[in-house]
C-alpha cells in the first residue's frame, strides 16, 4: 500500500504543479479543436449557451465533486470509492472510466498528431499563398493519407508514453504553466486579427446570438459531452488528480478557477475561429477540420504571422500533451494498482493498446471513410460512445455519489477543510448535486439518444 503511494506521489511536484496539471488536465484539444468544430456542426449560438448551461449547473458541481472524492480519500479513483464506500458497487464508475479512457485517447491521439504535423508545415512554411480552397484542400489530402497521419500519431503517442514514463510531469506541468499564458496571448491576438476581419461579425453572431430553431436533441447531448470533455470529467481523472491536493487547498475556489480558465479559453478560440470562418467563405459545419482549415487563413493575413503560426501549433501540441498524460495516467495507474503491473509495463502496454486503437480511428478519415455504421465513421463513435455516453454517465454517478451517499456532512468537512474555510454555497452544491446535476444529465442524455 504504501509503496504504492510512494511510487504515485513521486511523480508530481509541488501543490502548485498539482493545480497546473488540473488545468493542464482540461485546457488542450477539447477547446481549441473540438469546441469550435461542433458548434459549427450544432448550429451556433443555441449549442454555445446550453454549453454554458451545461457548464455551470452540472460541470462545476461535477469537477467539485471529484476534489471531494479525490482528496477525502487520497487514492486513484477506483480505489477512493473502494475506500469511501467500501463493499458497495460504487466502484463501477472507476471502471467505466478505464474503458471512456482507452475510447478518447485512441482518437485525442490521432488528432494531436494532426497538429505536428501541422507544426511542421508551419516551420517549412507551407501555408504561404494559398487560398481558403487550397488549404482545405491540404487538410483534406493529409487526413486521408494512409501512413502519415499514422505516423505522427505514434509520435505524438510515443512523447505522452515517454512524459508518463520518465515521470517528468513536473517538469512537464511547470514549463506548460509557462507555455500555457503565451498560448492565451496568441489566442488573443488571433481574436484581435480575426474580429477586424471584413464580415467577422457574422461570426460573432454565428457565436452569441442563440437561434433555437437549430438546436437538436442531438445537439445538447454533445454540449452536455463536451462539458465534460473539456472539463477532464466523468472518468476519475480529477479524482485521481486531486488525491495529490493538499488538504489546506481551497476546493470550490481551485473549482471555479479550473472552470473558468478552461471555458474562457474554449470562447475565446471560438472568437479567433468564426469570424474568420465566415470572412473566408468556409462552411461553419466543415467538421474536425474546422480549426486547420480557418486559422492558417488568418495568419497569413497577420504581420509575422509566419512565426505566430509556429507558435501557435507548438503550444496546442504542447496543450494536448498535458491533456494526453492525464489520460494515459488513468489507465496506468488502474493497471499498477488492479492488475498489479510494473509501473513501467503498464505505461507501454496501455498506450501501445492504445495507438493501435487509434489507427482505425485515423484510417476513418481517408480510405475508411465510407465504412459507417448508422452514419457515423469509427472515430466519430469513439467519440459519440466516450464523450456523450460514458462521461455522462460516469459524472452523474460521481456526483450522485456526493450528493446522496457521502451526504451534506461529509462534503462540508472535506470542502471546509475540517472547518477552516467558509462554504456559504453549500447548500446550493448539495441542491445541485443531489437533484439538478442527475435529473438534467438524466433528461439530456434520454432525450439525446431519442428515447424521451
Ligand atoms: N479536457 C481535455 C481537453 O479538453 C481532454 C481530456 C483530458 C479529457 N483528460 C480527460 C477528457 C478526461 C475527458 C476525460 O482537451
Amino acid at each position: 500500500m504504501e509503496t504504492k503511494d510512494v511510487v504515485q506521489r513521486d511523480s508530481f511536484g509541488s501543490k502548485l504543479g498539482i493545480i497546473a496539471a488540473v488545468a493542464g488536465s482540461a485546457v488542450g484539444l477539447g477547446n481549441i479543436w473540438k469546441f469550435p468544430y461542433i458548434t459549427g456542426v450544432y448550429g451556433g449560438g443555441a449549442f454555445v449557451l446550453v454549453y454554458l448551461i451545461c457548464i455551470a449547473l452540472i460541470g462545476l458541481p461535477i469537477v467539485l465533486s471529484e476534489f471531494v472524492i479525490g482528496r477525502k480519500a487520497q487514492k486513484n479513483a477506483i480505489g477512493s470509492f473502494k475506500k469511501l464506500a467500501p463493499g458497495t458497487l460504487w466502484f463501477v464508475p472507476g471502471i467505466m472510466g478505464l474503458v471512456a479512457a482507452f475510447m478518447i485517447l485512441a482518437f485525442y491521439g490521432v488528432v494531436a498528431g494532426w497538429t505536428l504535423e501541422y507544426l511542421f508545415k508551419a516551420i517549412t512554411n507551407s501555408f504561404v499563398g494559398k487560398n481558403p480552397a487550397d488549404l482545405e484542400g491540404m487538410f483534406g489530402g493529409f487526413i486521408s493519407q494512409l501512413a502519415r497521419p499514422i505516423f505522427w500519431q505514434i509520435i505524438f503517442m510515443g512523447l505522452t508514453c515517454w512524459i508518463v514514463l520518465a515521470g517528468i510531469k513536473g517538469g512537464i506541468e511547470k514549463a506548460s504553466k509557462l507555455l500555457m499564458p503565451v498560448l492565451l496571448v496568441i489566442i488573443i491576438i488571433l481574436d484581435i486579427r480575426a474580429v477586424t476581419l471584413p464580415g467577422a461579425s457574422e461570426g460573432l453572431a454565428f457565436l452569441f446570438k442563440p437561434d433555437f430553431s437549430k438546436l437538436t436533441g442531438e445537439g445538447m447531448l454533445n454540449a452536455l459531452g463536451h462539458a465534460f470533455f473539456s472539463l477532464s470529467l466523468g472518468m476519475g481523472t480529477l479524482i485521481t488528480y486531486s488525491s495529490y491536493m493538499s488538504k489546506k487547498e481551497n476546493l470550490a475556489t481551485t473549482a471555479v478557477q479550473v472552470t473558468i480558465a478552461d471555458t474562457g479559453i474554449a470562447l475565446l478560440a471560438g472568437i479567433a475561429i468564426f469570424p474568420a470562418v465566415f470572412a473566408f467563405g468556409i462552411e461553419p459545419g466543415a467538421g474536425p477540420g474546422l480549426v486547420f482549415i480557418t486559422l492558417p487563413n488568418v495568419f497569413q493575413q497577420m504581420p509575422g504571422g509566419y512565426f505566430f503560426c509556429i507558435l501557435f501549433f507548438l503550444l496546442l501540441a504542447v496543450a494536448a500533451l498535458t491533456s494526453s498524460i492525464s489520460i494515459l495516467e488513468v489507465v496506468v495507474a488502474y493497471f499498477v494498482e488492479e492488475l498489479k503491473l510494473a509501473r513501467r509495463a503498464a505505461t507501454i502496454m496501455a498506450a501501445s493498446a492504445i495507438t493501435i486503437m487509434g489507427i482505425p480511428c485515423s484510417l476513418s478519415m481517408g480510405v475508411w471513410s465510407k465504412v459507417k455504421f448508422m452514419d457515423k465513421t469509427f472515430f466519430d463513435w469513439l467519440d459519440f460512445i466516450a464523450s456523450n455516453v460514458m462521461l455522462p454517465l460516469g459524472g452523474l454517478l460521481i456526483v450522485a455519489f456526493v450528493g446522496w451517499y457521502l451526504g451534506r456532512e461529509k462534503t462540508e468537512a472535506e470542502v471546509t477543510n475540517e472547518g477552516e474555510l467558509k462554504a456559504g454555497y453549500l447548500p446550493l452544491f448539495m441542491f445541485l448535486a443531489k437533484f439538478v446535476a442527475p435529473v438534467v444529465i438524466a433528461i439530456v442524455f434520454l432525450h439525446g439518444l431519442g428515447l424521451f
